[in-house]
């Protein structure tokens, strides 16, 4: 019964396939010929309600008509792949002989505020300094009263701080949260938690109601701290010389320590270094105060003033970085402007170390 039946069914879909144009084409073929509601398998149901004599012969030829059209889907199918393959061959050429394009890593820059702490770091590092780190919303008490700065000091009034709103806090009696002044409170969340020997180095944001050409609401200081049983004015000044000499490049730099007044430095000093070391001889420039630490500071972050001692200085980190970089306008640091960081602006490669120098490209 099925004879011609069969060959005309192998011939459609032969000629199904040779006519599949492309890889999914080819797909919906193979599913409509040999998929489970296939062409095949619909002969091969037919098989169960045939009588047994029949059923052997036609079983027979199915089988031999699926062989065929299996071998035809897949010679079809291998050659449809051999031309995909070509025309994305064509199509993806990549000319191997084209200069590189410059890419993320040489598009993009490094701040000279992040530059300058970087070296920094490097420098301290050198010396045994750890960095620490504290945050930019700080209590009234770690601002100011810890630091010997108690509620009526005039030094208060000198910070220009903003307060945070917190009636709730106010309500309870206490005073208000604040965006920290200085890196200081640092100095004191450091002695709270860790037994001295203590050196550490702290950037970070600080906050003042200030706003021209050289102060900006937002800025960024580096502390230092260092508290032991012996260390001394001595050690200080030697530190920040030997700073100094390695941040400006110079093998020789003059510095200034004028006394000065902090609450919780006594004595205190402020220092100044020779502008020759950017070019600029003759003049001052200030750079940062510094002082002992205050034994009632020592002694309120629970240390015993009697055993410790030690220093601690506060530098405007975009001061220095404008000093050595010949930066003009201190608000330009954080206006986002492209073309100011493709001027101003570091390479990620180019990474401060001790030995290979420290800021040599970008600037
Ligand atoms: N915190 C002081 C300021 O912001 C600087 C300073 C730090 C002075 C540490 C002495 C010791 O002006």
């Amino acid at each position: 019964m099925s004879g011609t039946d069969l060959s005309a069914i192998e011939s459609e879909l032969i000629a199904e396939i040779t006519a599949a144009a492309d890889l999914a084409g080819i797909e919906q073929v193979r599913i409509s010929a040999l998929g489970r509601k296939g062409r095949v398998p619909e002969l091969m149901g037919r098989l169960g309600k045939m009588p047994a004599d029949e059923r052997k012969s036609f079983g027979a030829a199915v089988n031999q008509l699926r062989d065929r059209v299996t071998t035809a889907l897949e010679t079809r199918k291998g050659a449809l792949e051999g031309e995909a393959m070509a025309q994305r061959l064509a199509s993806e050429r990549a000319d191997v002989t084209l200069p590189v394009r410059s890419g993320p890593v040489a598009e993009g820059r490094i701040h000279p505020i992040s530059q300058v702490f970087d070296e920094i770091a490097e420098i301290f590092a050198d010396m045994g300094f750890a960095i620490a780190e504290g945050p930019d919303i700080e209590t009234d008490d770690l601002n100011f009263t810890k630091l010997n700065i108690p509620p009526e000091h005039p030094a208060r009034q000198m910070h220009d701080t903003f307060y945070l709103k917190s009636p709730e806090r106010i309500a309870r009696g206490e005073a208000p949260m604040l965006l920290r002044t200085h890196t200081s409170p640092v100095q004191v969340r450091t002695m709270l938690s860790q037994k001295p020997p203590i050196r550490i180095i702290v950037p970070g944001r600080v906050y003042r109601m200030d706003s021209d050409a050289t102060h900006t609401p937002m800025f960024h200081q580096i502390e230092g701290l260092v508290i032991d049983e012996t260390t001394h004015f001595g050690h200080m000044k030697w530190c920040l010389e030997e700073f100094c000499k390695a941040f400006f490049e110079v093998d020789e730099v003059k510095m200034r320590f004028r006394a000065s007044h902090f609450p919780f430095t006594e004595p205190s000093a402020e220092v100044d270094v020779g502008a020759e070391a950017i070019g600029k001889p003759g003049k001052w420039l200030e750079i940062l105060g510094c002082g002992m630490v205050h034994p009632k500071v020592i002694e309120m972050c629970g240390l015993d003033p009697e055993k410790y001692q030690g220093w601690a200085f506060g530098m405007g980190l975009d001061r220095i970085a404008m000093l050595k970089y010949g930066i003009p306008d201190l608000r330009d640091m954080f206006n986002a402007d492209l073309r100011w960081l493709r001027h101003y602006g570091f390479t990620s490669l180019d990474v401060p170390t001790l030995a290979g120098g420290m800021g040599g490209m970008g600037g």
